[in-house]
């Protein structure tokens, strides 16, 4: 089986996870998906890089000691990519001993090479990107180049890394190598860094503590881009006593590939290819830069109170909404401005429009006109030239869509698979098929009609599944598609010759209200930085706890709350019986979004009216920035099943 190793950046654990990182994360995990469908043995890392000054310097301010600091974000971090169900197989903190003692292995083998010497360096310094400037790079008045934040002058004995050295061999091997960084515009901009003549990188810190002490000398700590970008090899157990996975995926394997911005493109076109080549590693992986995600008023920044964080999103408008527009709305090589208008525009048009409509009607008309039941009819009649060319231009999706993947070009593929779903809607529109449905000896067109709609949609479905995570399995469901139909070998037209479909398919999305989500979103976009968690309430025990009776509960159905614009009014199967529950969660959530939900339930609770309606329980949710977040139950723990 062949190997595919797909890494993110590891981040930096300054405060909550905004939509940029999670962009980066969806996307390595929609490959990660696809290439598991292809067949490879996929693995996928994230993680986060916990040390350096500006770490020290946010826990400071936070009140806690850099290690709680760096417990509880890495903590929301993985609470994140559960919410996104990101399949990560890893998630590495460089504060752990698995991290920091191969780091330390590692400098001091660079040091006894002589790729590492001590030297002595002044110049000035970012503390908020960990880097000094020379002269030349500073902006007017000594300003960051990247951050636009003041620099200061630092004098310090540091460690230099020869990248000098190393220049020759990597200029040659980017040129060899033309795959090496993608897009090509980024690759330019590494030659020509490189052939500017690269200057020997400072690579430990004397002025902090807050990380990885090098081992022959301590009052240095490892300057973080060594400690940071080790991060790849050190998950995989390089220079540990079990290096199995090292071997499987870095040294045997087939393809590697990091995914990053371009802020960080030096670090890992120059710097990483470098340690690699000095320690006689090879440069195994391919580089992926993309864009940014930005706002109308420039970068994302908590102070300019325009950021957007991704678990509001999906609460209110569901995981597929949250991932389809941000790995649809930003290709490589450009940036994307994030607008709610766009976010509500684009799952009105893609999700509900076109493909929510194209499968209501499509499940409707042949539960209607032929009780479920279509089967594959060109042996008994010839494809009329609309069906040809949809099959033509369904082939030629399948084949541009998988084109794209495999150059990681996720968005121009699900635009691919947007042209499918256009023009099998217009099919509708060209056949009418209600009017064949009138003419007795038109019933073969009309079947062959239906089961092209249905062939269409399954191949559109097999498409988005690396990216439409929640809404695939019922995809398949609606259109009675066997999981062996479901493969990338399968998408193609005709493989599955007849369809038994079920019930009628109500919204699989439900239409948004253009104007009350945009101020919806606008509102989110102000939502405060993260608080620490306060002190907990006084100690209580086990039996105290277990007095609590907390169920698994499903939502059956769900309305507003006729009298409070707050409350919604939900009937939830918790295994013993139906039972009524009014919940103040109509600011997050629409009440279809609900529809099927598994939640947590306190079902011995005391019953009480809440503004005249009954209510016989409690349902739990966790509190972020003063509003309700759901706390969904993995779907295959059943209804009743106790939560303790
Ligand atoms: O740089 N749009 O961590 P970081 C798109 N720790 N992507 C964005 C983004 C945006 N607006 N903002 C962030 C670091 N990202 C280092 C990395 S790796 C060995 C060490 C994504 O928390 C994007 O992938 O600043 C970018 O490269 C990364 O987050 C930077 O994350």
């Amino acid at each position: 089986m062949k190997t595919f190793y797909i890494t993110t950046p590891i981040y930096y654990p300054s405060g909550k996870f905004h939509i940029g990182t999670a962009y980066t994360t969806c996307l390595c995990d929609s490959i990660k998906r696809y290439k598991t469908m292809q067949g490879y043995d996929a693995r996928m890392l994230t993680g986060t890089d916990e040390h350096g000054q500006k770490i020290e310097q946010s826990a400071h301010n936070a009140g806690k000691t850099p290690i709680d600091y760096v417990d509880y974000i890495a903590q929301i971090a993985q609470d994140l990519w559960k919410t996104l169900k990101i399949t990560n197989d890893d998630f590495i903190r460089t504060t752990e001993l698995r991290h920091t003692a191969v780091v330390q292995k590692i400098f001091e083998r660079l040091l006894a090479n002589g790729d590492v010497y001590l030297g002595k360096y002044s110049g000035a310094y970012c503390v908020e990107d960990e880097a000094f400037f020379t002269p030349t790079q500073l902006l007017p008045g000594g300003l960051c180049p990247d951050c636009g934040r003041p620099t200061k002058i630092v004098e310090e004995e540091t460690y230099f890394l020869r990248l000098s050295k190393y220049s020759d061999r990597l200029l040659k091997y980017i040129e060899e190598n033309p795959d090496f960084i993608t897009p090509e515009t980024r690759k330019n901009e590494v030659l020509a860094f490189i052939k500017s003549g690269l200057n020997d990188l400072s690579v430990s810190r004397t002025s902090f503590s807050w990380g990885i002490p090098v081992k022959s000398n301590p009052k240095h700590v490892v300057y973080v881009w060594i400690d940071a970008l080790s991060n790849y090899i050190t998950a995989l157990g390089y220079g540990s006593h079990d290096d199995h996975l090292f071997q499987k995926y870095w040294i045997n394997g087939d393809e590697v590939v990091h995914v990053i911005a371009k802020d960080i493109l030096r670090f890992h076109a120059i710097f990483w290819p470098i340690i690699l080549m000095a320690l006689d590693i090879p440069i195994r992986y391919r580089l992926l830069v993309h864009g940014w995600y930005l706002m109308k008023d420039g970068k994302m920044s908590k102070s300019k109170g325009n950021v957007i964080y991704p678990e509001a999103l999906v609460s209110r408008y569901g995981l597929d909404a949250f991932r389809y527009y941000i790995v649809k709305e930003l290709s490589y090589g450009n940036d994307s401005v994030f607008t709610p208008e766009d976010f509500v525009a684009r799952f009105n048009s893609d999700l509900v429009n076109d493909l929510g409509n194209l499968l209501s009607r499509s499940v409707a008309m042949v539960n209607k006109y032929f009780h479920g039941h279509v089967q594959k009819t060109e042996h008994q009649h010839e494809l009329k030239q609309y069906e040809r060319e949809l099959e033509q231009i369904a082939e030629q999706t399948i084949v541009n869509y998988q084109e794209n993947m495999d150059e990681f070009n996720v968005a121009k593929a699900l635009g691919e698979v947007s042209r499918l779903i256009a023009r099998t809607n217009k099919l509708i529109d060209e056949t009418a098929p209600w009017a064949l449905a009138k003419n007795p000896d038109l019933m073969l067109v009309l079947e062959s009609v239906l089961y092209h709609l249905l062939e269409a949609l399954r191949m559109a479905s097999i498409m988005y599944t690396p990216i439409l995570i929640d809404s695939h399995p019922l995809l398949f469901k609606a259109l009675g598609v066997a999981s062996e139909e479901q493969s990338l070998q399968n998408c193609h037209f005709g493989a599955k010759d007849q369809y038994d479909i079920g019930t009628d398919v109500t919204h699989l999305f439900p239409r948004l209200d253009v104007e009350k989500e945009v101020e919806y979103i606008k509102a989110l976009m102000n939502d405060k930085p993260v608080t620490i968690a306060k002190p907990d309430k006084p100690i209580i025990t086990i039996d105290e706890f277990n007095q609590t009776e907390i169920k698994v509960g499903k939502v059956i159905s769900c309305e507003q709350h006729p009298n409070a614009a707050k409350l919604l009014v939900l009937q939830i199967d918790t295994g013993d019986r139906k039972r009524q529950i009014v919940s103040g969660i109509a600011e997050i959530a629409l009440p279809i979004t609900l529809i099927g939900k598994n939640l947590m339930v306190v079902t011995n609770l005391q019953a009480v009216k809440l503004r005249g309606i009954l209510s016989e329980g409690m349902i739990l949710c966790g509190e972020q920035g003063g509003k309700p977040v759901l706390l969904e139950v993995p779907s295959d723990l059943e209804p009743g099943s106790i939560i303790r």
